[in-house]
């Protein structure tokens, strides 16, 4: 009754309860860490008021939470101590009784009694084990739900690998959802030393193409090839080794400028970093800082624009060595000084590389040397004026 009866009746309602906490745990974490980072807006809008009380809601729900699992897990427990106590009750109701017919003696009738009682102890601890076990079972839940999760592309690795020196794209078609296409036949090509602007108003597709390149996303039809080999024939590793994105901001670590620009190359040597940081305008900048290539990220707070920031992106990517650049909108968070740099930067790294440059800016575009427009979905290539 006690190690196998109880366990399963209490186990399923165990489990539901213990989910239902995990969820609510990870919810409530999940709000108050966004809260923490998001204080900057709490305090500029005033919202301090209304996401406290949000908080306490959320963290009175995972209090109440709490509470129905204790009560689910003692409830078990006091079950359990229950059919204990009346077993032992029924059995020295009939010892008794059997003592009384003569059938058994009194010695006997309390050994026997006295055994049942001590044979309880490993069973409850059981029964016990679904109550102990419900949080682990529910954050194990979790951990495997994530593993489960399959990639939409899955990586290639014994591929074709290769040293970049064109793209073609041909007919390229592409919709996330197989029915709108975002991307209708597409055709393009681009040679090292060159520079590509792509242009088109927001939401054309145009940071869907440069993933596409990149091959996060599988294409649906037609073919981007690179030095003449299809992309789904090439070893991602390679891929990515061929082609860097930067994006509209740059993420840096909380470590050194200098450990955040060898995240592109680990053995990279000291004159390579200052290399890329010249190429990139940004060496000097890095100089002025307190501890140089040693400040710490984290430290400088602030300290750091949107457009240094993108400087530093941009060092990253040179110190890479790859032969495609992809840039999506590297210039739209930044001011016009920071832009210049940038794109100066851009111009004199062609001679090393290919650029794919992405705007919805036609300032952005003096430096390609084609300029591509997308619209609903087709290509056009576009003249100059
Ligand atoms: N992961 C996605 N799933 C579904 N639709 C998406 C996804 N990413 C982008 N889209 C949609 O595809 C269209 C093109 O997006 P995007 O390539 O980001 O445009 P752009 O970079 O030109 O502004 C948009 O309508 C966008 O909403
Ligand atoms: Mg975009």
């Amino acid at each position: 009754m006690i190690g196998v009866l109880l366990p399963i009746l209490s186990s399923s309602r165990l489990r539901a309860s213990g989910v239902r906490y995990r969820r609510q745990f990870s919810a409530f974490n999940a709000y108050f860490l966004d809260s923490i980072k998001g204080i900057r807006e709490i305090l500029l809008y005033n919202a301090g008021e209304n996401r406290e009380r949000e908080v306490n809601r959320r963290s009175d729900l995972l209090l109440e939470e709490t509470e129905k699992m204790r009560y689910t897990t003692t409830r078990a427990g006091a079950a359990t101590e229950l059919t204990v106590s009346a077993v032992i009750l029924a059995v020295l109701a009939v010892g008794i009784g059997l003592v009384l017919s003569g059938g058994l003696t009194v010695g006997r009738m309390i050994l026997g009694v006295v055994a049942v009682f001590g044979s309880f102890g490993p069973v409850i601890a059981i029964s016990a084990l679904p109550g102990n076990l419900t949080q682990t079972f529910a954050s194990g839940d979790r951990v495997l739900n994530l593993l489960e999760e399959t990639p939409a592309v899955a990586p290639i690795t014994d591929g074709k690998r290769f040293s970049f020196t064109n793209l073609s794209i041909k007919d390229l078609s592409f919709s996330y959802n197989g029915k709108d296409k975002i991307l209708d036949h597409i055709s393009m090509q681009l040679q090292k030393g060159e520079i590509i602007g792509i242009v088109g108003r927001s939401g054309c597709g145009k940071s869907t193409l440069l993933k596409l390149l990149l091959r996060f996303w599988e294409k649906e039809s037609g073919d981007i090839a690179y030095n003449g080999v299809t992309i789904d024939e090439i070893d991602t590793a390679s891929l990515l080794s061929n082609v860097t994105m930067v994006s509209q901001s740059t993420y840096l670590f909380d470590e050194t400028i200098e450990e955040n620009l060898r995240i592109a190359k680990p053995d990279a040597s000291e004159e390579e970093i200052v290399r890329a940081c010249k190429a990139a305008s940004v060496h000097d900048f890095i100089l002025t800082l307190p501890d140089g290539y040693h400040s710490r990220v984290g430290m400088l707070g602030d300290n750091l624009s949107a457009g240094e920031r993108q400087r530093i992106g941009l060092a990253r990517a040179f110190l890479r060595g790859s032969g495609l650049i992809l840039l999506d909108e590297p210039t739209s968070n930044v001011d016009s000084i920071n832009e210049g740099m940038i794109l100066q930067s851009l111009k004199k790294q062609k001679q090393h590389c290919a650029i794919i440059l992405v705007s919805h800016r036609e300032s952005t575009m003096a430096i390609a040397d084609r300029i591509y427009r997308i619209e609903e979905g087709k290509i056009y290539e576009q003249c100059r004026d």
